[in-house]
Formats: C-alpha cells, structure tokens, sequence
C-alpha cells in the first residue's frame, strides 16, 4: 500500500468537546478492568487483616486452612519471601506497609497478617475468613486531638513558615477572628477496587494493575524486591477511580510474593472493607486560624496552624496550613504544620492533599472575618489580592482569581444578596448562600513520549500516562491532534504501560499538563520530519521526546490555579438536615483541553466538597482501634438525591510557559467547595458550623439564630 503524509489540515481540536475515545468501550463493558482479564491458570489471593490495634502475631493455624479446597499456600511473616522497603522511591521511601510478613508487628487494626491463595476467589475467601490468627494484645492509642502528646513539628520543607510579628499585628488589629476547625478521616472511596494480577514470563514480571503510574509502580516493585528495572513490566489500562489511593500498595505486593513462590499468575482484589485501612484516606484534621485586620478589612495578621495525624509506621503530613501561603498577604504570616502518630493505618494524598482541608479552615475564617468587618466576603477578598507572592514575594505565573469572583458572583446573583444572616425562610427550611476561594499549586514533571506516523496515514502515541477516570486519554489525543494538524480520530493514544518509558503519574493535577507537554515536543518534531507527500516505512516513524531539560529552564514563579465556589442550601429547622440547592464554581486553571471532560471532573470535585461537607465522615472506635464502619453503609458519600444542581464553568486563563496553555484541573474542583456549604449554612441559621461534616445533629445542637425561626415564610423583612 502507497501511503504518505498528506494530510488535511485541520486545527482546534483543544479546546473542543469531545466524548471519551474509550467511553463505547466502558459503557458496553468491552473495557477489562484489573481484576476482571482473563488469565489462564490463574490463582487467587485473599487478604487476612490484622483485627487488633497493636501487638504481635503470636502465631497463624495454617494446617486448617490449608486443607481446605482449592486452597494452594498460606503466607505469613514465616514463610514469605525478603523484601526490603529501605530505598528511595519516586515520592521518597515506601509506607513499610508493603513490605509484606517481614515481621510479627502488628501496628494497627487492618494490618496484612497473612494471605491465603487458593484456585478460586470464593476458595481463597473461605479459608482465610476461618483462618485462625493468635496475638499478643498490647494497648493501643488512636485518639486524635488538637495538641494532644506526641503531637510535634515534622522536619521537611513547608513544615513550618513564618514571616513577621504575629503578636504586635494582632494586637494592632481592629477585628480579630480566632477559630479552631476540624475535619474527619476522610476516604478515596474509588469506584474500581485495588486489584492486580502478577506473573512471570520468560524471566520478566508482569503486573496488570490498576494505578496513577505504572513506571511508578515498576519502579517500586523493582526496588522493594531487588529486581532489575527492566526486568519488571506494570500495566494499567482502564483505572476506576484512583483520588490519590493508586500507587504501590499491598495488593501488587501481595500478587507478585503469591506468583513467584507459586510459579502460575495470580490474581489480587481487595475488598471495599480492606480498602478502608490499606489504600490510605485523608487524615482528620485540626485547625486553629488567627486572623486580624484593619477596619476597612485588610489583613494584619495571618495564622494557621495544622495539626494532622499519622501511623507508627510511617510518617505522612496532610499540610493544611499551605493553603493559605499564596492566598493572602497580611504583615504577620505564620503557618505551621504539625502531626501525631497514633496506632492507625498511613494516610495519604486524597483529592487536593492539604488544600482540601485547609481551605475549609482558611475560606470559613474568611468568612467569619468578613462578619465582624461588616463587609461583602468577595470584597474582602477583593481587599487581601496579593500583587505578589505574600510569602514569597515571586511574581504570579497568572492570577485570575478576582476574574472569577466576578464571572461567579454575576452568574450565581450574588449582588441581591442580603448579608445578614437568618432571615430566609421557605417552610421548614432556611436559605442561605456562601462563597469561598480557591486555590491549587501548577506543577510540571518530567516524561517521555513517543509519537509514530504509521504508514497507514494515522498517528500512534506511546506514553505511560494513566486515565484514572479524568479523560487524559482523550485529553493527549486532541493536543497530539493539533500538533500534527489532522483530525482527532487519525490519533491513537495508548497509555498505561511501563515498556513505553518513563513518564508523570496521575497527580497532583500535574497529569495532562506533564504528558501533554512531552506529547507536544514529540508530535512537533515528527511533524517537522515528515516531508509532504513522502513515504512513510512500514514500520512507520517514530520521535520520542523526553522534557527533562526543558522544565529545567523554567522560571521561578508562583504558579497556581484559582476557583470561586458559590453554594446555596437550604436547612431544615426540624431535623437539622443540611440540603444544598445549587452550587456553581467558576475557576482560572489554565486552558481547557476538553471543556466536555474538564466539566465532569470540576463538578467531581465540587460534588466531593458538598460530600466532604455534609456527609464524610469515618469514625475510630477508642476501645478496639477500628474504624466503625468501613463500608459504603457506615460511610455515606454523597449520592444522586444528595447533588443538586451544579455548574462548572472557567475564565481564560493560558499558562504562558506550557506549550498548550495547561495548568492542570484534577484537584481544585473540590477546594474551598466545603467552605462555600458551610458559609452558606451560617447564612442561613446565623450559626457557625466549624466541625465537618455538618450532620443533622450537630445542627440541631447547635440551634439557629433567635429570631430565625420565627421568621414567617415569605417575610423576608424579619430577623
Ligand atoms: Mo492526587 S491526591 O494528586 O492523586
């Protein structure tokens, strides 16, 4: 077949909406998930969790279990092969957690003591629920409160950021909010469950998986077993959900330790239970904001201190009290970030790690702020725009936060809102509206690509990028399909495979923006090669690009996205029941690659504030160490009939150094989206709500407003 490069040009597929390339797939079910590909003489692993809090396994019945049917190999901290956690990974070392029966330790309720495989997953599952474990019980402490024993200042970068006399302006300040907030454990709750399927082939190990990065994962699974890189093969195609919760975790571990000792694949699902204290979740927070300012609302004094916890294994920070070093300029600028360990599983980065929570605590004090300075809550933050970073005095990359207060506040009605609060009332219920600011760090990291003109005329890109549910895949297809200048569907994009090199995982809203830009050099200078009207080889042409040395160059800068949310709810005096109407978030995060899919994953995140807002909540039991209920009944996340109206939309905003515009959307949906709930719940009893999440009960306790309930329906004149 004679073939050549001609093409028809076409431009503007950015910026389009398009539906997902694989959405036919998925709806139709033509797309397999990790737990769901067929394997020939497949084995199945099941997880046996620890059920105390702290101590040893004192021993495990194998014998029992292992005469049971089907049942293969009982693995435990006697007989599993070495491993060894002590490297440097990707995102530093490992939560020891995956280094899997290296000891009798038990550190906390849910910890993997022992793994039964068996020929089926039902066989598997029997004999590791009658699987008999001993332990030597020794007392636990999971109790989490602001400032309690133990509770200290990690080392680190971020830790601790100071600027000013914080004391002299407070005292100088006219108005001064001083307020502690708390948020719960929060979960992922992915819909696609950690799965993975190990086995070797011809002396290479291959994963099938579901995760944010599979050279990530690779690169882990190499070093936690001493194996060579290349030897070692991570795929994930279709990933269900992942918030943060999909890297290397047990599950991977537990099948290639299962594969290896037994020689044949094996196969690895957790359980919603097992996710509960395995995959990470985000820690419960407190929060103490001291806020001053002047009469006219600018502020003296800024500070936020973060308090958060982690396991005895491991240390990780959910850094709160970052969010507010871009935000807001004030002459004093303290934020600390403390942590206690306590007998509990690691927590890890959940959607938005730290601004999440922060910004509840930051936006709500802001609001309270506003209160006492008797003005509009966007006009004091019309007050505090920062010309400059106010920590760091760094010019911004682009700041269009005010553009989106304005864009949102025409849109949302906000000028014919009556400031004060409790004074609208529809039957039972009280109305009320808030709005809140956000705000999330743009980041880039280096990866490699690879873009082929196949001799057939269309176009094959090559990058370990992962599709977590976001539309990345679709997002590299139209960006490659600019760049080449041919239509969309001359483009395949294949991702998820480690063979194809390195690239970014899926995080910290730094997918698209780090492959997009390695996709971009790749397909331009391919382009560039291909002569008009030349041949191309049956093997076609191939450009790889690798964006390390350019991202070196990059200025420094403070480089951000911002939102404003808007939410408007309703409360029910009777039953304390928190209702939200409408929500809508209007954000400046770069450009919008597909307006079809960014929207989706705005409202997510949005979707997850009023969740986080008003519904999650994983509660530990002080007597055994154990989550109360770790299930989907025990822990609501917000459903259909929870999720009103909510709308999504931005302001242009172009990154000026990413060659397609880009900032990055995965997190900042959800940021400030509790704040704006919980703003508007003040509106709306007069009362202040500064716990998460905002039940029923709580309300009730804590009253409304005088007045508030006697207002007559309609009457708004009436305080
Ligand atoms: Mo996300 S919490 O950056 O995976």
């Amino acid at each position: 077949m004679t073939t050549t490069t001609e093409t028809t040009t076409v431009k503007g597929a950015v910026g389009t909406a398009h539906t997902r390339v694989e959405g036919r797939d998925k709806v139709t079910g033509a797309a397999r998930y990790a737990g769901e590909l067929p394997f020939a003489n497949l084995a199945h692993g099941w997880l046996v969790p620890s059920t105390i809090a702290r101590g040893r396994v004192r021993s495990v019945e194998a014998d029992p279990a292992l005469a049971m049917p089907g049942v293969l190999a009982v693995l435990c901290h006697g007989n599993a092969p070495r491993v060894d956690a002590n490297y440097e990974g990707t995102l530093g070392r490992p939560d020891p957690v995956v280094a899997l029966f290296q000891h009798d330790r038990v550190p906390f309720v849910g910890w993997p003591v022992a793994m039964v495989v068996a020929e089926t997953s039902e066989q598997a599952r029997e004999a590791a629920e009658a699987l008999v474990v001993h332990y030597d019980q020794e007392p636990h402490d999971v109790e989490f409160s602001a400032g309690r024993p133990g509770t200290y200042l990690p080392e680190g970068d971020g830790m601790r950021v100071e600027k000013g006399d914080l004391d002299a302006q407070l005292a100088a300040s006219a108005h001064v909010v001083d307020a502690e907030y708390t948020t719960p454990e929060e979960h992922h709750i992915s819909m696609e469950p950690h799965a993975a399927t190990a086995r070797w082939d011809n002396g290479r190990l291959e994963i099938v998986d579901s995760n944010q990065g599979s050279t990530w994962v690779a690169d882990e699974i190499a070093k936690l077993f001493s194996l060579d890189p290349s030897s070692v093969r991570v795929l994930s195609e279709h990933v269900g959900g992942a918030f943060g919760s999909k890297g290397l975790r047990v599950h991977q571990v537990l099948a290639v330790m299962a594969s290896t000792m037994l020689d044949r694949p094996v196969r690895v699902v957790l359980t919603r239970r097992q996710m509960f204290s395995l995959v990470g979740y985000r820690s419960p927070t407190t929060q103490r904001v001291r806020l001053g300012a002047e009469p006219d609302g600018r502020l003296r004094a800024f500070e936020h201190q973060g308090q958060s916890l982690s396991s005895t294994v491991h240390e990780f920070v959910e850094t709160s009290a970052g969010y507010g070093r871009p935000m807001y300029a004030a002459d004093a600028h303290h934020t600390t970030n403390r942590v206690v360990r306590l007998d509990v599983p690691t927590p890890t980065w959940v959607r938005a790690p730290g601004e999440a929570p922060g910004s509840f605590a930051v936006e709500s004090a802001l609001d309270e702020l506003a209160e006492k300075c008797g003005m509009d809550p966007i006009a004091l933050r019309v007050r505090n725009e920062p010309a400059v970073g106010p920590v760091s005095g760094l010019p911004f990359s682009s700041r269009n936060l005010l553009a989106c207060f304005d864009e949102g506040a025409r849109r949302f009605g906000w000028a014919d809102r009556d400031p004060r609060p409790g004074l609208r009332r529809e039957g039972r219920w009280l109305l009320g509206t808030g709005t809140a600011a956000a705000t999330f760090p743009v980041l880039v990291a280096p990866s490699t690509a690879a873009v082929t003109a196949e001799a057939d005329g269309t176009y094959t890109v090559r990058i370990t990028a992962a599709d977590v549910g976001t539309g990345a895949r679709t997002a590299l297809t139209l960006i490659a399909a600019d760049v080449l200048e041919v239509p969309a569907d001359r483009v395949q994009v294949r991702i998820g495979d480690s063979d194809f090199g390195h690239a970014m995982l899926a995080g910290g809203s730094m997918g698209t923006r780090s492959w997009g830009w390695a996709v971009t050099a790749a397909a331009r200078e391919l382009r560039e090669k291909l002569v008009p009207g030349g041949h191309i080889p049956p093997d076609g042409i191939t450009v790889r690009s690798d964006t390390s040395a350019v991202l070196g160059t990059l200025s420094e800068k403070e480089r951000h996205s911002f939102g404003a949310q808007f939410a408007e709810v309703a409360v029910d005096v009777a039953t304390g029941e928190v209702r939200v109407r409408r929500m809508l978030g209007i954000f400046a995060a770069g450009r919008i690659v597909n307006p079809l899919t960014a929207r989706s994953q705005f409202i997510g995140g949005m979707t997850w504030g009023l969740s986080m807002a008003l519904h999650e909540e994983a509660v530990r039991d002080r007597a055994s160490g154990a989550l109360v209920s770790p299930d989907l009944a025990g822990y609501h996340v917000a459903a259909h009939a929870d999720v009103p109206r909510i709308e999504a939309d931005w302001v242009a905003d172009p990154d000026a150094d990413d060659p397609v515009g880009i900032k990055g959307i995965g997190e900042i949906g959800i940021v400030g989206a509790a704040a704006a709930v919980a703003n508007a719940v003040w509106h709306a009893t007069g009362v202040r709500h500064r716990t998460l999440p905002i039940r029923p009960d709580r309300v009730l306790r804590a009253g409304v407003l005088p007045g508030a309930t006697g207002a007559v329906p309609g009457d708004e004149s009436r305080a």
